[in-house]
């Protein structure tokens, strides 16, 4: 019994009595009954708990209750165990194809009721569409089987089992098994019954599958027609009302493909759908098609004829509250979310997600790649000794997989890639893979990126590669190494058509340089864009003891393996609060190009086939960031690719202010997914006259003092700041250092193409070993002169020699209180630095501060290397909306190129900043705050941020870039901020 059950969870083969032919999921009329809903559940430490559960007799009554579908571990706040999270690493010893005795085992019990009428079903089938990891399966206590594959479809024959009336259906589930070994995506683990159970009345002479395989070629469509049905079935129809379509086959042997004259095609800017039923006497099957054919011509990768470009995100299923609980309202309104930033594919990272999804891509519109769920990665820490990939034991399991990865979700006409997997090393059973979908699906290339030599994927795909590597990827001729490659597989590699399955790292604030991938794909025809690791942060809402609630991440449930919070590297936040992140790749992939000459604009249209009729062109005039004149752009309609010139309207450029216009190409109609008005492409044209920076008075008459003077709003003692306009200050002070970010933080990779990085050390650990975060001061000297201060500081750390000279010069001018700081490093720094800075505390007093108004960049916070979604104009904020909730507190808020800011309290305004660009144009950003960088470096969740009594203002002649370093290149070199020296000019006056 024992060695029994041990095999089981020890067992490489998907499992035994399953249904072996996985078929499409189908929108039937044939009777089902869903069984989610409230099972009841027990749950075991071990896989060895008796079996008489299965029993049909067994007394229940004492067991909990769980719903279906959910994860045991995100029920009964802990009774049920707790998430894990891993990235790469095992959660148990790495013990192929063993599993330890410690595994948590769910079982779950109901009572269901077959309709009498389903007994003139010719099968009845139960469908499991998504239990981790392993399940067995017993209905009236006979044992029917067992399966594994946590994300693919299981159906089961239990039609000699059933009987009308009441029954029981018994499920144990083993959390971890063989199959763990090759589901170790970068996730958390959460067991469990997740996706829907249902009971399938089949009826005699029904239609066991279907698949159009359709194409699409200058206004004609093709439908080639699978039936999978008895040839006592027959006839068969297919009928397509829309085109006035209805086909009748009297036999298997009739099915011949469908012509279909002018048929529009299907596309994601375009997702033109048509219903289509197949039916028997028996059954009738609805679907929604699209004609499209998917080809690779010439090295690149074409629909309809036409080049795509990915502008795409890898998707996991997770939700806060429900793991990988499908929840279709949830979904789609985050694919409606993705198309109004401007995504165009999904990469189902990394494995099917529920079958609805992809009917909600068919209808939304989105390239897909669709993965199987498959990912060996933890034997890379045994330089992938035993790797499954590559064992035989492990080949009817890999062929399974992908069977029912393809089989069910073959009908999609969103689906225009199939991906093997991920990160699973290289083997003959990726290859079987392949060579299987090759043959099933010659409409569709196969993907898989640890396919580096190329000998039996179509497409060539990394992750990460820098941007200088990416470009030589795509120099043609280029002698230059491919990674793992021979120079012959290189030159083959390089014929292929080219796809980032991931690259730009979302991993907290950042990445940086999503524009000059991006640049890449356009000039370089073979480079098909790619996506963004990832949508989303995997973070689980629960509470701290005290009852506050946060985001928690790996580590925060006690687990003894754990990556930390390298599971929140999203564009969104858990929250579904788009980070700055997606603002930038909104802008950076905007469908449009704008170019200014002279009085004309040229705008290209860069879509794939859509031509620009649903947009309407809009622009406005602003004086300093005031509104001024505005109208609507007259555009010709654009055919995907074509260009035109367009005058621009007559510019009211003011003389004392800057001029800026800004075009905007909105919808001119509510869509499935944006309402009407909603901005698509952004551009900005500066109009103004270039005004000096005034002039600083010299002075010759210094004098030593006491440094205690007021010179019109300022306050000093001893040489420094007290008080501004009658409220308290400290500062300034010089600021070099920003709570790392996640990138600072990490020392993988980078070094390549960025003089930034020591490889690895991350420049957060050089930074803490210079001591930027705890910088001292001495005071050198202080003098005045009637009217004017001047003090001179050496700052420097603890147990260092480097130093930086400070001179501050304050004066007054009129009745406004001129500050200029010179900020000069001494010789020695190596490293770069995080900011060149200058920080004002503002204690909370009677009036805290708390929200700004500014005219700069905006309305988000932007970096040297992340500045496309940011826009001159004027903009307001509370000091909380200044900054990003990260999942890990870090650097957050940075507004660049400041022209001018006030500080406000409940809306009065407090102080005004205006600051100068330096002789080199250069403008200074600004953060507001309500902790220090040394505050928020020292937070690992945002509740462990201490309680604020100050607004901390800093001025930033500079800041280092965001790079993408988590997982991926440092900062280019033309953004990584080295020690320098730098001058800060502002002019301060009260509110
Ligand atoms: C990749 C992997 C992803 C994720 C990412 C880093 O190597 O395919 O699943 O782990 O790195 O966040």
């Amino acid at each position: 019994m024992l060695s029994q059950l041990a095999g089981h969870v020890s067992d490489t083969t998907p499992g035994r009595g399953a249904l072996r032919t996985a078929r499409s999921w189908l929108h039937s009329d044939a009777p089902s009954l869903s069984l989610n809903g409230n099972w009841r559940f027990r749950l075991s430490p071990t896989a060895r708990a008796a079996e008489d559960f299965a029993d049909e007799g067994f007394d229940d009554s004492g067991w909990d209750s769980i719903p279906v579908p959910s994860h045991w571990v995100l029920q009964g706040d802990g009774v049920y165990g707790r998430p894990i999270y891993t990235n790469i690493q095992f959660p148990f010893p790495i013990d192929p194809p063993h599993v330890p005795d410690e595994n948590p085992t769910g079982d779950y019990r109901r009572h269901f009721e077959v309709p009498a009428d389903w007994s003139e079903a010719e099968r009845v089938v139960l469908r499991f569409d998504g239990v981790e990891s392993l399940f067995r399966l017993w209905v009236n206590g006979d044992e029917i089987g067992s399966a594994s594959g946590s994300r693919l479809a299981h159906e089961f024959d239990v039609t000699s089992s059933v009987r009308p009336g009441d029954n029981v259906v018994a499920v144990r589930v083993h959390q971890w098994s063989a199959a763990s070994y090759v589901e170790d995506q970068d996730q958390w683990w959460l067991p469990g019954i997740f996706r829907d159970i249902t009971l399938i009345a089949r009826p005699a002479g029904g239609i066991e599958d279907v698949w159009l395989r359709t194409g699409f070629e200058e206004g004609h469509g093709r439908i080639e027609t699978e039936v999978t049905a008895d040839a006592a079935a027959f006839p068969v129809t297919l009928r397509l009302p829309e085109l006035g379509i209805e086909q009748v086959w009297a036999t298997a042997a009739d099915v011949a493909p469908l012509d279909v004259e002018s048929v529009e095609p299907w596309s994601a800017e375009q997702p033109r759908l048509y219903e289509v039923t197949v039916s028997t006497a028996a059954e009738c099957v609805a679907l929604r098609t699209g004609f499209r054919t998917v080809e690779i011509r010439g090295g690149q990768f074409l629909v309809n004829g036409r080049r795509v470009v990915f502008h795409g995100v890898n998707r996991h299923e997770t939700h806060p509250e429900r793991g990988r609980v499908f929840d279709e309202e949830h979904a789609r309104e985050d694919l409606a979310r993705m198309k109004r930033f401007n995504v165009n594919a999904i990469r189902t990272s990394h494995y099917p997600p529920h079958p609805r999804l992809l009917d909600l891509a068919d209808e939304l519109g989105f390239w897909v790649v669709l993965e199987c769920d498959l990912e060996a990665h933890g034997f890379d820490k045994l330089d992938w000794v035993g790797n499954p990939s590559d064992d035989p034991a492990w080949r009817e399991a890999y062929l399974d997989r992908i069977q029912r990865t393809v089989e069910r979700d073959k009908n999609h006409p969103s689906i225009v890639i199939w991906s093997l997997g991920n990160e699973a090393g290289t083997g003959s059973n990726l290859a079987a893979m392949s060579a299987w979908v090759h043959a099933r699906d010659t409409g569709r290339p196969v993907h898989y990126e640890g396919d580096h030599a190329g000998e039996y994927t179509d497409i060539y795909s990394r992750m990460y590669p820098s941007v200088l590597e990416t470009e030589r990827i795509a120099t043609e001729g280029s002698r230059s190494p491919l990674l793992n490659c021979t120079p012959a597989q290189a030159a083959r590699q390089r014929t292929k058509p080219f796809l980032l399955c991931e690259y730009a790292h979302a991993m907290g604030n950042g990445p940086g340089a999503l524009d000059q991938y991006e640049a890449l794909a356009h000039a370089h025809p073979r480079l098909h864009g790619g996506f963004v690791w990832e949508w989303r942060d995997h973070g689980i809402l629960t509470t701290t003891p005290d009852g506050t609630p946060y985001y928690a991440y790996g580590g925060d449930f006690g687990e003894v393996v754990h990556d930390g919070n390298f599971v929140m590297d999203g564009m969104l936040l858990s929250d579904d609060v788009p980070t700055p992140s997606l603002h930038e790749y909104k802008a950076v992939v905007q469908p449009l190009r704008f170019t200014f000459d002279g009085g004309d604009v040229a705008i290209v249209n860069l879509r794939h086939s859509a031509d620009t009729s649903d947009l309407r062109f809009r622009w406005r005039v602003e004086h300093d960031g005031t509104l001024v004149e505005s109208g609507d752009l007259e555009v010709p309609v654009l055919a995907a690719g074509e260009s035109a010139r367009v005058p621009l309207p007559r510019i009211p450029v003011s003389q004392d202010s800057e001029t800026w216009l800004t075009l905007d190409a909105v919808l001119a109609a509510g869509t499935a997914w944006a309402r009407e008005g909603h901005v698509i492409a952004t551009a900005q044209l500066d109009r103004s006259t270039r005004r000096p920076a005034p002039g600083v008075r010299p002075r010759t008459t210094w004098r030593q003092c006491d440094g205690t003077l007021t010179l019109g709003i300022a306050e000093f003692l001893d040489g420094s700041l007290v008080r501004l306009a009658g409220r308290a200050v400290t500062g300034p002070r010089l600021e070099l250092f920003r709570a790392p970010t996640d990138n600072d933080e990490a020392a993988s990779e980078g070094v390549e193409e960025s003089d930034a990085g020591i490889a690895g050390v991350s420049n957060a650990e050089l930074w803490r070993r210079d001591g930027l975060d705890r910088l001292t001061t001495r005071r050198v000297s202080v003098e005045r002169t009637a009217d004017a201060l001047r003090t001179i500081d050496k700052v420097s750390a603890a147990n260092s020699a480097l130093s930086v000279m400070v001179e501050s010069l304050w004066s007054l001018e009129g009745d406004e209180l001129d500050l200029r700081v010179e900020i000069q490093p001494s010789s020695g720094w190596l490293t770069v630095w995080p900011r060149i800075g200058i920080r004002l505390d503002l204690p909370d007093g009677a009036a805290p501060v708390d929200g700004a108004e500014w005219f700069g960049l905006g309305p988000l916070e932007s970096y040297p290397d992340s500045l496309r979604a940011a826009r001159t104009g004027r903009f307001t904020s509370t000091v909380r909306d200044l900054c990003v909730d990260y999942a890990r507190p870090q650097e957050t808020g940075h507004r660049s190129q400041l022209r001018e800011l006030t500080l406000t309290s409940a809306g009065t305004k407090l102080l005004r900043v205006v600051a100068f660009p330096d002789t080199h144009g250069r403008r200074p950003g600004f953060t507001l705050s309500r902790h220090t960088p040394q505050q928020i470096a020292r937070a690992g969740h945002p509740f462990e941020l201490p309680d604020s009594t100050t607004s901390h203002l800093i001025i930033d002649a500079a800041q280092h870039g965001l790079g993408s370093r988590a997982c991926g290149p440092d900062v280019w070199p033309d953004f990584a901020l080295r020690p320098e020296s730098r001058t800060i000019r502002l002019r301060i006056a009260a509110g």
